[in-house]
């Protein structure tokens, strides 16, 4: 039987990952169809901290306002707070996401665009709205079922879930986005590294005015060191600001073997009392959901022509604040490649190098992640303790802490390094920025990769070394600040050089023509479209004025030369080859 639909990309999933490959493809005028399984997005917040690289992504596909209207702003998201209770002591605070007055300069610097508070109840409606609006066709209560491959495409069984009715969908490539229990990774049998589900947490989101607790500390995020929050669960017990401040989300631990409990609600209220540190408040409970912390990655995340995204390859905590950030720069890598191959422009080669660049992120992270919940252990060994399990001890220690003397100094210095130490959870910049692809798609110039200066975690470091994203700086075009990230992407290629590069935006026009794409010029200098008035951008970019970056689709740079071309003729040849490579057209 002739399949029901034809598409050149179906995507599987509405969450993050699926969402916006949806809008990154649609963007791109690549023909796509997403199917979901249920007739809803996200009804509960769950992922929400949306970090710098995530906005430039938005910017890039012109929705970064729209994001910015409904999220949690910036200077709420900054005073993470360790304490026993909202209402009981605090035991210490660390600035976080960049609103540091000394790490708000190293965000600043490294981005046009802010972190932000985002549940995936704000995100998923407007990446799938704006994937619509862009041609994307999105099919609601629509289960993937499986799918077979061959040498021109694949064919998806999906059905209806309204109907029952079953058909297929046959596309040229395929996107698993069905998140942490993919069926289509099962499908592909994609090889599984770490231990798996390595603890129970329990998530209830709960409406409640808390603002006389928080509001002179606003935070995303308030940790309570309780007996046994350690236990399971994310390293504490903790609350967390779902909307300034009467909207919570609670989260504590249960142990995986023995199954989430009942939770009535007796149990809600007794936990969130608990938390709150007072019974003096009114609450109402919208969703009560137990999951389980992950330790886990794929190993290969395509096969053919299928490639996994989102939770389908990484499955962590979500400490760090990673899920759906690594979710959608996974599509944001995988998007335009597709789109290429698709329009033919790019041969299929091109799309193997998904495996080679994303599938060491998604290990990262996932170790990143589960280290985050072993280093919140540093807090109990500062009060000497190994647990919780002796309320009396914790009692005792928590009030050394107020205690004169050598020993309560060396509680204090120790809590006050331990709690500064969870800067690797709280403001891991360098985690969010320093990805340097290693691929086909990318052409070494053979100079080593620059040396990072401060702890590669913590700090972001630019540079226009090929595999790195491009550097941001303010620029100006005619005299109007706008940012180098600004200048590029857009689904094209780019081509970056300054005064003495004529050669190489000529050689772009006309291999434009050649390869069948339009390649975005950009000279930057005196008299030139963009200036640099502030020579921030002559700081930064590591190659003489005439010098070049061959900037990819996803703002990362594929290959640079570091001074002018010596003739016409080289710039064509040098950027032919450099274009061929990435392209797998060599
Ligand atoms: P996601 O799971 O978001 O999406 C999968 C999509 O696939 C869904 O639309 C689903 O309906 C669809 N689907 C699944 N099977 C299908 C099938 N057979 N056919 C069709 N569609 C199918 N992270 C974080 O950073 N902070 C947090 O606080 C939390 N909290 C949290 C709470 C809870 C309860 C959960 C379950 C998860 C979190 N997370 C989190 C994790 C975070 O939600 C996660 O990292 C991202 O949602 C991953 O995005 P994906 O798009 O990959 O998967």
């Amino acid at each position: 039987a002739q399949p029901a639909v034809t598409t050149d990309v179906l995507v599987v999933g509405s969450g993050p990952a699926g969402a916006s490959a949806a809008l990154f493809l649609a963007t791109y005028g690549t023909s796509t169809v997403l199917v979901t399984k249920y007739g809803r997005l996200s009804d509960t917040p769950r992922a929400h901290i949306t970090n710098q690289r995530t906005m430039e992504a938005m910017r890039d596909m012109g929705i970064e306002d729209r994001l910015m209207r409904e999220a949690t702003p910036w200077e709420y998201m900054g005073n993470t707070t360790f304490c026993t209770s909202l209402a009981g002591d605090e035991l210490g605070r660390i600035p976080s996401w960049g609103t540091d007055t000394v790490r708000h300069a190293d965000y600043e610097l490294q981005s046009p665009c802010t972190m932000l508070d985002a549940p995936q109840t704000i995100t998923e409606p407007i990446l799938v709205q704006a994937a619509q609006e862009r041609g994307a066709r999105v099919r609601f209560d629509t289960e993937y079922l499986g799918h077979v491959q061959d040498d021109e495409g694949v064919t998806t069984t999906v059905r209806d879930r309204l109907t029952g009715a079953e058909y297929t969908i046959r596309s040229k490539y395929l996107v698993g986005a069905d998140g942490a229990r993919s069926k289509v990774a099962a499908d592909l049998g994609l090889p599984f590294e770490g231990p798996g589900a390595v603890a129970g947490a329990l998530s209830i989101v709960f409406e409640a005015d808390l603002s006389r607790f928080v509001a002179h500390r606003p935070s995303v995020l308030y940790w309570m060191l309780q007996p046994g929050a350690e236990r399971e669960g994310v390293g504490l017990g903790v609350l967390r600001m779902i909307k300034p401040w009467n909207e919570w989300m609670l989260m504590w631990g249960y142990e995986v073997a023995g199954g989430p409990p009942d939770l009535t609600d007796e149990v809600v209220r007794e936990l969130a009392v608990a938390l709150v540190g007072t019974d003096d408040f009114e609450m109402r409970v919208k969703s009560r959901s137990p999951w389980t912390v992950n330790h886990h990655y794929a190993t290969t995340i395509s096969r053919g022509r299928v490639f996994c995204a989102g939770d389908a390859i990484h499955r962590h905590p979500p400490t760090n604040g990673l899920g759906s950030n690594t979710s959608i720069q996974d599509s944001y890598n995988l998007a335009w490649k597709l789109a290429h191959v698709v329009s033919g422009a790019a041969s299929p080669a091109l799309l193997d190098t998904y495996d080679a660049e994303r599938a060491p992120v998604a290990r990262q992270i996932v170790e990143r992640a589960n280290q985050s919940i072993a280093d919140t252990g540093k807090i109990l060994t500062a009060l000497d303790l190994s647990d919780t399990t002796d309320v009396d001890k914790l009692e005792q220690q928590l009030a050394l802490r107020k205690a004169p003397g050598p020993e309560g100094e060396k509680v204090r210095a120790a809590l006050r390094e331990a709690i500064a130490y969870k800067a690797y959870e709280f403001d891991a910049h360098g985690v969010e920025h320093n990805h340097r692809y290693a691929s086909a798609a990318v052409v070494g110039d053979g100079t080593p990769m620059p040396e990072y200066r401060r702890d590669p975690e913590l700090y972001a470091q630019p540079t226009t070394w090929p595999g790195a994203k491009i550097p941001h700086t303010w620029v100006t075009r005619h005299g109007v600040r706008t940012s180098t990230l600004d200048l590029v992407g857009r689904g094209r290629f780019s081509v970056v050089t300054g005064i003495g590069g004529e050669a190489w935006l000529e050689a772009a026009r006309a291999l434009g023509d050649e390869f069948g794409l339009t390649i975005t010029a950009v000279s930057i200098g005196p008299g030139q479209e963009i200036e640099d008035p502030y020579g921030t951008w002559a700081e930064l970019r590591e190659i003489e004025d005439g010098g070049v970056l061959l900037v990819r689709p996803d703002l990362h740079v594929a290959a640079r030369q570091l001074s002018s071309p010596s003739s016409a003729q080289q710039a064509h040849d040098w950027l032919r080859a450099a274009l061929a490579a990435v392209l797998g057209r060599a």
